[in-house]
């Protein structure tokens, strides 16, 4: 292994930037790439507003697992390459960093993710002259505060070591090879948990932002040596891209043509046009849920005598899940309009395309609603006993995204 690699690790443990953290900031006249992966849907939304915003002209390799991008202009606008598999994107950026003798690289990825990080970080830093310049890192969605609420039962000493022994693990997997044998052989580390530990402890090594769906659970005092670790590390995620007026005309059409909007007017308009209130329902997959129940579940709201309190809408309108097989199935039991399921949630809450109304079945989704939208009813699995058990109702009770009055359960609509 060349040096490249060691001069990038900060093995100090106090916040003094590092000799690599210093060299990076005055590296702007050379190479840079910029790199953009993601496996789910929150962090590519938050990629592409971030693209439109910078409007910056380096050459971008792209892997969005759930929402490529396909379309050559529009990729050859944004100086981009799109990659179907993280494997090819690595590739590339290799082949493309090892013919350059200096290169910075600026990582937009996911942070539950660590993987899928230190995977690229760990090739593209073998390589001579190449540098991270920065990470900017954002919440795959609700998974990095169920791996929050498991921490926090942890003692404030086994947080700390906790901590600790993760960022050694971290450099540990980061200077192994890609070859499992060697690496157990020179005792490098083969594993990298989904934890707190692998996933917050990158601005140990290089300048780092964690953009955070909800920064305020930080607030939570079980947690605060978390928030110590992290300070000064976290942005609380932006949603007002597009509805605070600072994109021009321009960056708000990059922006549309990322998330599939051929028509950005079409959504504009039926908002505006027709003001009967309007409730939408939130399907999930068969994972989750079945059609069955789902049927049910919006008859009972539906009727004067369910379990859910009558819902007073005059247009029902449901949003099925990206990847459900049924959603046509619900539409017709209900005859309810439809909300095309491919286009992410959070896009609505970017175009400000919110209905007056909504509630649904279990999803993430409700983590990126602004904080004083009231959701009338969300159905969990299970049954009410699970109620305390149940580690997202416990964060979605703590951070106020619904009330314990407005939560119910699969049981109750056998
Ligand atoms: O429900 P789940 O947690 O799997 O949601 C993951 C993502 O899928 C959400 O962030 C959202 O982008 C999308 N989704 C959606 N419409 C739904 C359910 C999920 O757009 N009805």
């Amino acid at each position: 292994m060349n040096g490249a690699i060691n001069t990038a690790y900060n093995d100090k443990t106090d916040d003094k930037p590092n000799d690599y953290m210093l060299k990076s900031t005055i590296s702007d006249s050379i190479f840079t790439l910029e790199i953009y992966i993601d496996r789910a849907t929150l962090p590519t939304i938050q990629q592409m507003a971030m693209i439109a915003e910078s409007m910056s002209k380096h050459p971008k390799l792209i892997c969005w697992l759930r929402h490529p991008i396909t379309d050559e202009k529009l990729l050859s606008q944004l100086n981009a390459t799109s990659f179907a598999s993280l494997e090819s994107l690595y590739q590339s950026a290799c082949s493309i960093l090892r013919t350059k003798s200096k290169a910075q690289v600026i990582i937009f990825g996911n942070t539950y993710w660590s993987k899928d990080l230190s995977r690229l970080i760990r090739r593209v830093t073998q390589i001579s002259g190449v540098m991270i310049k920065q990470l900017e890192l954002i919440d795959d969605g609700a998974s990095e505060y169920q791996k929050m609420y498991q921490w926090e039962i942890l003692s404030a000493a086994e947080q700390s070591h906790d901590l600790c022994a993760g960022l050694n693990n971290l450099k540990s997997y980061l200077k192994g090879g890609e070859n499992r044998v060697i690496r157990a052989l020179s005792q490098r580390s083969n594993k990298l948990p989904r934890c707190i530990s692998s996933i917050f402890n990158w601005h140990r090594l290089f300048p780092t932002t964690y953009h955070m769906l909800r920064m305020d659970y930080l607030e939570k005092p079980e947690i605060s040596l978390l928030k110590v670790h992290l300070a000064g590390r976290t942005k609380q995620i932006r949603w007002d891209y597009l509805s605070n007026a600072s994109f021009s005309a321009e960056q708000t059409s990059l922006f549309y043509q990322m998330v599939g909007l051929s028509d950005p007017r079409n959504m504009a308009k039926s908002a505006t046009e027709d003001q009967r209130s309007k409730f939408m329902f939130i399907g999930v997959g068969s994972t989750i849920a079945s059609s069955a129940l789902q049927i049910r579940v919006i008859a009972d709201s539906l009727s004067e005598t369910g379990v859910i309190p009558q819902l007073k809408a005059d247009r029902l309108q449901f949003k099925g899940h990206p990847f459900a097989d049924f959603n046509q199935e619900i539409i017709q039991a209900h005859k309810m309009e439809e909300m095309r399921s491919t286009i992410p949630f959070e896009t609505l809450i970017m175009t400000d395309n919110l209905p007056e109304k909504m509630g649904g079945m279990e999803s993430s989704l409700y983590f990126s609603l602004p904080h004083n939208y009231q959701i009338e009813y969300i159905v969990f699995s299970g049954s009410k006993q699970d109620l305390i058990q149940n580690a997202l109702i416990q964060i979605m009770l703590y951070l106020n995204v619904i009330s314990q009055e407005r939560i119910f359960f699969a049981d109750q609509f056998n």
